[in-house]
Order: structure tokens, then sequence, then C-alpha cells
């Protein structure tokens, strides 16, 4: 058997699968996020760890699988957040998480110091406030005592490697989030550390996402009753895990994940940088292979924020008819021709990041009218976070890279309507899959590469992963959304100032 772990935002997801690639068993279990000043968002990197610790132990009791068949773990986890170390590796502070914004000043000190020229060349990417560096550089100005002590620097799912194998290392995909990797090289950027003068030996060596750069130490077998010497492959970023776990490991495939935050993923054999530095240019998990990505803070949140705040009568309805609310909810918004009538909605609950890269962004229904009911506000909802993933893939057709097949995952995956109106907007067939277990899946596949099962992780993707359900854009309601898409691209700038 094969373990993936994604250590996620919320939870920890635990899963298990066996040589072909089935799945066996998954379990997880829940933290909180601290938020002790607006803006801020923090995590104590120790409770990541009694959380995996918990899950793992739900997951083999549930599953009646006998630790000492596994044969290899791979990790996953939310990307650009900073676990600080001292020289004992011990912990020195809560690590600062990817949603957190308070490094604003030092983004733009990055963007008034290094410029777009620069990092182009070095890291390929633009500093934004979620990334690793312009947190390292708050930390040093603001807690110059913890600054100080610090040793080491781990991305959060490389912590839990720490605490698996006493081993301190990450990998390129992971790696590629900080601002201080070179992605074209796959390699980190001295250049990047020599001008924002952080010590280069604070952040570990970083490793192709399938090699088995350690084993789990006998502390961790006994305590968790695996065998001796299971080796711990480097893993992935959750979206590049995301996308070696949905079989977006070839060129044409893209990922669109409906989750909290949406994200549009694309693989390429080969690297490609954003001059304009609109969507991220990372490592893929896949060796040697790149993806470039586009992520909008909020998708799949604001249909929860819109359940939450009006949809009780539809939670009533789901009770008693024994379906989910979204379910409810989505059917009632099909009924509303496409275009919502007219009416429009932005989905920057949370700010925007691509393309706008702005903290302040807000969100808006636009175009309201008397007939308007909720049924035509849900369907605005659905349709306003698809034109906001459609940025993203404009983005990626002026780049040329080539778009055949979204593969959708996450929770609004889920439905169907939702699923056949990215299909009409975004202008390319929508695929859904059999099992849709998200990066822990991919996590567990580079463990088998990685632990000799298979002779490669596109190879196993090919096996391993069916699709389930195709669905076609539909030429008449593309055209129409073309039309309110353009409408919906010019209203950032209308209502920018607004926001401020
Ligand atoms: C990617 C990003 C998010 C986190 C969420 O750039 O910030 O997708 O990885 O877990």
């Amino acid at each position: 058997y094969l373990l993936g772990i994604d250590l996620g935002t919320s939870s920890v997801k635990t899963i298990l699968v066996d040589q072909e690639g089935r799945m066996i068993g998954s379990e997880t279990a829940g933290y909180p996020l601290e938020q002790p000043f607006p803006g801020w968002a923090e995590q104590n990197p120790k409770v990541w760890w009694y959380a995996t610790v918990a899950a793992l132990d739900g997951l083999f009791k549930k599953s009646g699988v006998d630790p000492r068949q596994i044969e290899g773990i791979g990790l996953s986890g939310q990307m650009h957040g900073s676990v600080f170390l001292d020289e004992n590796k011990q912990v020195l502070r809560p690590a600062i998480l990817w949603c957190d914004q308070r490094t604003a000043a030092e983004c733009e000190w990055i963007e008034k110091n290094v410029g777009p020229e620069k990092w182009n060349r070095w890291v390929a990417n633009r500093p934004l406030t979620g990334f690793t560096a312009p947190k390292i550089l708050w930390v040093k100005k603001h807690e110059p005592e913890i600054y100080r002590h610090i040793r080491h620097i781990l991305l959060p799912k490389d912590y839990i490697r720490f605490r698996l194998t006493g081993e301190l290392a990450t990998e390129v995909s992971d790696a590629s989030g900080t601002l201080l990797f070179d992605v074209v090289r796959r390699t980190w950027s001295k250049e990047m550390f020599d001008v924002l003068d952080i010590p280069a030996d604070w952040m570990p060596a970083a490793h192709e996402s399938h090699f088995v750069s350690s084993v789990i130490t006998s502390e961790v077998a006994d305590r968790l009753g695996l065998k001796k010497g299971v080796p711990v492959v480097g893993g992935g970023g959750d979206n590049a895990a995301g996308a070696v776990g949905t079989g977006v490991v070839k060129t044409g495939r893209v990922l669109v994940s409906l989750g909290t935050s949406g994200v549009v993923f694309a693989h390429s054999d080969q690297p490609l940088v954003d001059i304009e530095n609109r969507l991220h240019s990372f490592c893929h998990a896949v060796a040697g292979k790149w993806h470039t990505m586009g992520v909008i803070l909020s998708a799949a949140e604001c249909l929860k924020w819109w359940r939450t705040n009006v949809g009780q009568q539809e939670e009533q309805i789901a009770k008693q008819s024994g379906r989910s609310v979204y379910d409810v909810m989505c059917e009632a918004a099909d009924t509303v021709p496409p275009g919502s009538n007219g009416l429009l909605f932005l989905p920057y609950l949370l700010g925007e990041r691509t393309p706008y890269a702005d903290p302040d962004a807000r969100g808006a229904f636009i175009g309201m009218t008397l007939r308007h009911d909720k049924a035509a506000m849900t369907r605005a909802v659905l349709e306003g976070v698809a034109f906001a993933l459609r940025d993203s893939l404009e983005i990626m057709k002026q780049l040329q890279i080539p778009l055949s097949e979204i593969r959708v995952t996450g929770g609004g995956a889920k439905s169907k309507v939702w699923r056949q109106i990215i299909a009409d907007i975004m202008g390319i067939e929508v695929v859904s899959l059999a099992v849709d277990e998200g990066p822990a899946y991919g996590a567990a596949l580079l463990a088998g590469e990685g632990a000799g099962l298979y002779p490669s992780v596109e190879e196993a993707c090919e096996n391993f992963i069916r699709t389930e359900d195709r669905i076609l854009p539909n030429p008449e309601r593309l055209q129409r959304y073309d039309e309110y898409y353009k409408i919906y691209r010019q209203m950032y700038g209308v209502l920018q100032n607004q926001f401020h």
C-alpha cells in the first residue's frame, strides 16, 4: 500500500491506496486557522503533526490495513507557508500561511529594489503577499529577536517530513512558491537570497518530487506501527500534487480546481515565464516538467457564502428530499438562462490574486432589477466564478499554452450544473473524474514511483485515473457568454477605485 498525506489549510487528509491505484481508505483531522489580527493567518506546526498522527491512527483502524504493509509515503500540502526553526530545529513562532496578507510593505520593497526584469530572470515570478520570501523579511523587521534565532525555514508539508524522517528537505514544486527558487533551472536562486539578504542555507535541499530523500525514523515506525525504513518521497505543493492526482501530466490538459480558492493549472513541457507576472510559473511535480497557474481567492467559497446567508429554505428542501443543499440551489440556477438575465457577480470576496494581485478588490452584484430572484443570483454567482477562472485561461491562450481538456476537481466540481457553466464559459471540454481524492492521491502516486512500484508517475496516471463524465461546451451558449465575459472583464476597472 501507499500512503498520501495532504496537509490542507483546515485539515490534514490521509489516504491509503493499493498497488493498482485503488482507494482503500481515508481519514481527516481538522485544526483551526488562527487570525490574531485582520489579514493574518497562522497555524502552529506542532498542531499539524498531532493532527497527522491522529488521522493516521484513525486511517489504519478504520481501514483494517496492517500499517506494516505500507511501501511508501508521499506528502502534499498548502503552499507558501513558512515554518521557522532554531538551531535545535525547534519551532520559533507560528507558521505564517499562504493566505496571510501582512507583507504588503515587504512586497513593495522587493518591487522597488529588485524589479520585474530581475525577478523574472531569477525566480520567474513576482512577489505576492502570500509567498514565503516577503514573510521572512517581515519577521526580520517586526520580530528581530525571533529572526536572530532562525537557522532553518520549511514549507508546511516539509515540517511533516521533518517529523516523519528527521530530515530537512523540500521538492521543486513547493519550492517554486517561495520567490527564492530558480524555477527554470530547478534550483535555489543565489541572486535572490543575496539581494534579500537571507542566508541561503536556511532553505533545505530541493529534490524532484518523486525522489526518496529519506526514510521514516524508528521512533515514528514504532509509534505508527509502520515497518522500519519506509521511504518518503518529495511529494508536491497541493496544486501540483492535485494535478498528478487528476492526470494533468500532459500538454493540453488543464486542471480547474473549485475549492475554497479556485485554480487554473496548465501542464507544460518547457519552462514558461509570464513576463507580465499575471500567472505563476512553477515547477510541476512531474520530473523535468513545469506548469503555469492562475489562482482566484474565492471559488466554491462564494457559493458557500451565498448558501450560508440565503440558503435556509434550500436547506429545508434538501433535508426533505435527501439531496445536498448545493444541488438544490444549482438546480434552481439551471432554470435561469445563461447570463442570469443580465445580472453579473464579481467573486472578489477575499480580494483577488489572478489577474489583479489586489487584496482590496471586493465582490459585487451588478445589474440588479426587480425581476431578479434568488435563483438568478445563484446562477450569477456560479457564472462569476467561472468568468474569474476564464481570466486565467485567457492569459494562457495569449501565452500560446495548448488547452484541450479541463479536468475539474474540488467540492464545486460535484455540481453538474456548475461544470456545464464552466464548459460553456471556458469553451473547452470539461471532464470529471471517477475518483476525486485531490492532492493526497497525487502524493500517493508519487510515492509509488519513488518506491519503485511504477516506472513513472505519468504511467501510473494513465493506468489508474478514470474519467467519469465529459461535458462539451454548447456553441450557442459559448457565444452568448463571450459577450457577457467582455462586460465582466471591464467591471473590475470600473469599480477599482471604489474598493480602496
Ligand atoms: C497556490 C496557493 C494555494 C495554496 C492553498 O499558489 O496559494 O492554492 O496552495 O493550499
